[in-house]
């Protein structure tokens, strides 16, 4: 029955789309045609991103020049229920969706028909805001007759620096956000090695646990930040963030998976414990909330560090990168935290890595990263779909693996890694 009506809902939604978007469409293929032949100018791309609760569009050209970009955020409607619920977030994409693509043509002041091809986030991520995204992103490439071409949302935030920046392949990545924790070598456009994965949670979740559980958002400066902001805003208020003491993780396993359940429930517990001794009520703060906040931080990215350490490590043991040409770039909601991106620095100028970081305003879910992506695979003739029965079977996966699973190659590796000192940065 709730199948039914979703379908159903796409069906209208699908009406009202095609009678809005008339103004865009041509429905004249010879006119794409023409222009291939009459224009060199660069392809132009467009991406949606609707992987969790942001609904984004993006339009980038062959340069990386960013043609407009459109995100709606729910942030604050989830805010208020606790947590991301994902019918919410499903129906407010499919609320969303419209406005945001058209806003994004207009922005950029381009037709449907001077897209050369629509990205869309298929994968991994909620099934059902996945579908929203999907659903409306072959509508475009079915009334605009354009090349489709899915998306998987970790590689996409893997590439987006290369829109800003040129780096060669191979590159080092570590992918860190609210529902990831990855490290990985990016080989090519379509071809990844993922050294380390999170056994629990991912950093950006636990930050968003925290800092809801905090009652952050009850603090007037942090109210309209996501729960890792806040949780680095607090953190930087800190007047003794040794206070809470955190045990190092997984110091005997030699390998790159991570693991943040442990200071979750550290952090959970040593918060309850100061509510009760000092009988703290329902929305007020506990009054050692920033040193707190910063003893979390500490301790969530001097896992993230040593982990990426021993990734660099087994790289340089095994020679995989040359030595003139190792790069780590971070990305992902949480590397817009500035205390990782010092930690990491350090590291890399041990290891004899350079340190890219992608710049914070892409880092977070958008629609340009998947238009980006796109464009990659554009280039490279790789994953762009033509046959229009091809593209109507696309479907979403809400778990799917970064490319090829090299953990238990790094395990069997099995490097002693010594996290390297942080201390000017802890000082
Ligand atoms: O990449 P993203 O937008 O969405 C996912 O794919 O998950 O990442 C969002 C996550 C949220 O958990 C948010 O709290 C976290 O990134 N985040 C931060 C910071 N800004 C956003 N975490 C730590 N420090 C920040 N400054
Ligand atoms: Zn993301």
């Amino acid at each position: 029955m709730a199948m039914r009506a979703y379908f159903l809902s796409c069906k209208s939604l699908e009406f009202c789309q095609s009678r809005r978007l008339k103004f865009l469409r041509t429905s004249n293929r010879t006119l794409n045609v023409l222009r291939k032949f009459a224009d060199d100018r660069p392809a132009v791309i467009l991406g949606i991103e609707t992987s969790c609760d942001d609904t984004g569009c993006g339009i980038v050209d062959a340069t990386g020049k960013i043609l407009s970009e459109v995100i709606n955020s729910q942030h604050l409607t989830h805010l208020k229920h606790g947590g991301i619920i994902p019918t919410i977030a499903s129906n407010m994409h499919r609320q969303q969706i419209t406005t945001v693509c058209e806003d994004a043509l207009r922005s950029a002041n381009l037709k449907l028909r001077d897209i050369d091809a629509i990205a869309t986030t298929t994968k991994p991520g909620l099934a059902l805001s996945l579908a929203v995204g999907n659903t409306f992103g072959k509508y475009l490439s079915r009334i605009g007759n354009k090349p489709y071409i899915p998306i998987h949302h970790m590689e996409a935030h893997a590439l987006t620096v290369r829109m800003v920046e040129k780096i060669d392949l191979p590159y080092l990545v570590l992918l860190v956000s609210g529902g990831h924790s990855l490290l990985a070598i990016v080989e090519n456009v379509d071809k990844f090695y993922t050294l380390g994965t999170t056994l629990d949670n991912a950093p950006g979740e636990v930050f968003d646990k925290v800092a809801r559980r905090l009652k952050l958002a009850n603090i007037p400066e942090f109210s309209h930040m996501s729960g890792g902001q806040a949780i680095e805003s607090a953190a930087s208020k800190a007047t003794d963030p040794t206070k809470f003491v955190f045990e190092p993780v997984m110091m005997r396993k030699r390998d790159c998976q991570f693991t943040f359940s442990g200071m979750l429930n550290r952090t959970l517990k040593y918060i309850s414990k100061q509510e009760k001794e000092l009988d703290v009520d329902g929305s007020t703060v506990i009054p050692d909330v920033y040193n707190l906040c910063a003893a979390l931080q500490i301790s969530a990215v001097r896992h993230m560090c040593h982990r990426t350490q021993r990734a660099m490590e087994f790289i340089n043991n095994m020679n995989l990168i040359s030595q003139d040409k190792r790069t780590l770039v971070v990305s992902g909601g949480v590397a817009c935290n500035n205390f990782l991106a010092k930690a990491l620095e350090i590291v890399c100028l041990e290891k004899g890595f350079k340190f890219v970081r992608t710049p914070p305003r892409l880092c977070n879910d958008n629609g340009v990263m998947i238009a980006w992506n796109g464009m990659e695979r554009w280039m490279a003739n790789a994953g762009v779909i033509r046959d229009r029965d091809e593209i109507e079977m696309v479907t979403v996966e809400k778990k799917v693996p970064l490319g090829e699973s090299w953990i238990e190659r790094v395990q069997d590796a099995g490097i002693k890694c010594k996290l390297v000192k942080l201390k000017a940065l802890l000082d």
